[in-house]
């Protein structure tokens, strides 16, 4: 499989490397900064380092199977509807889209390109929370009632501050909160309604703090809570109380099979402890790239990316107006 990365900045650049353990090729690599695609290309050995206004060139060619998208999130939608056009298969990271409503031209552009379009949940591949999923699916815990989950670390930076920028990255509740929020479907199926509190400011410093309330649409309760205002490291946590027990998981007593890198300012990306485990990123290419060489269906459908954007933009809107939102 032939591979072209579109967005070479910090997750394009570790999806290259989890794509290419999976024996894909990386032949193509684009990026605003056409540098950022050149560093990536000579990387991976792809002959093909181009600027955006090229991306036709990419999209055109023959030798190309698939794209991943690893571009600021409100790029999605016209890079997913033009990969689509072009019969390329696609890997979307997560967010899906900005908005529910872009998620939905995306999910119509693959079905008319009829092409696959797999989006980037990658908790659903974290050893730790399968393990978790594992424990409630055996009934050790009983009828889950109440779910808490926590993610937070550092303010991340990306390109050209896009994550400060509230209206494209939509903060922590929208582009970090997705995956446990994305967790929680995969578990209990859908939300009925949401209320959520955010403190999001740049002024006088940096920082993003929310907390959401769901009712499941099941009657479970659950609480998600993430945190862009600490001034290091990587944290995530997780507890379900059901009717015969309790499970809880914390990466600072058991480290993520992934964690955040410590380096620097806030990166914005997490990747690989150990190189005994495989990452779940390269679960997550394993499970796309048999998509669509076999047709096996994988764990995350588009519909999936659009649910989870649906909650999230459902927990911004309560926010805002200080009401719940129903789903
Ligand atoms: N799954 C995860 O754990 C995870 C973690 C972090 C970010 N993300 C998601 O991945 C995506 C990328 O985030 P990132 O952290 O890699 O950001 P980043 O800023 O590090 O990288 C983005 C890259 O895209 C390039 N770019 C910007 N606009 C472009 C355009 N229109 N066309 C082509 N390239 C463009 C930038 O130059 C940069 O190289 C976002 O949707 C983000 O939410 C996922």
């Amino acid at each position: 499989m032939n591979v072209a990365i579109i967005g070479c900045g910090g997750m394009g650049s570790y999806h290259a490397q989890m794509a290419a353990n999976c024996g894909a090729r990386i032949v193509a690599c684009v990026d605003a900064f056409p540098e950022a695609a050149k560093k990536l290309a000579a990387t991976h050995g792809a002959k093909k380092a181009l600027g955006m206004k090229d991306l036709a060139k990419i999209l055109s060619d023959p030798g190309v199977d698939l794209v991943l998208i690893a571009t600021p999130t409100p790029t999605h939608l016209e890079l997913v509807e033009r990969a689509a056009a072009a019969g390329k298969h696609i890997f979307c990271e997560k967010p899906f889209c900005r908005t529910s409503a872009d998620c939905k031209k995306a999910i119509a552009a693959a079905k008319r390109g009829k092409v696959k379009l797999f989006v980037g949940h990658v908790l659903r591949y974290f050893h730790e929370y399968e393990a978790l999923k594992a424990q409630i699916e055996s009934g050790k815990i009983g009828t889950p009632g109440w779910v808490k989950m926590y993610r937070g670390g550092m303010f991340p930076v990306g390109s050209k501050k896009w994550f400060s920028n509230f209206d494209q990255s939509g903060g922590v509740t929208f582009d970090a909160s997705i995956h446990d929020l994305d967790w929680l479907r995969y578990m209990f199926g859908d939300a009925e309604r949401v209320y959520c509190q955010a403190l999001q400011r740049t002024e006088p410093v940096l920082m993003d703090y929310a907390q959401m309330t769901i009712r499941m649409k099941s009657g479970l309760i659950a609480t998600v809570v993430g945190t862009w205002a600490h001034p290091s490291g990587f944290r995530a946590k997780a507890e379900i109380c059901g009717s015969a027990g309790l499970l809880y998981y914390d990466s600072a007593e058991s480290p993520l099979s992934a964690q955040q890198r410590e380096s620097g300012a806030g990166p914005g990306m997490i990747i690989p402890l150990g190189a005994d485990s495989v990452s779940p990123y390269q679960l997550e290419w394993e499970d796309f790239l048999a998509w669509v060489r076999d047709d096996r269906k994988p764990r995350v459908v588009p519909e999936d990316g659009l649910k989870a954007v649906a909650l999230a933009e459902a927990a911004l809107k309560s926010a805002k107006t200080g009401q719940p939102v129903k789903l």
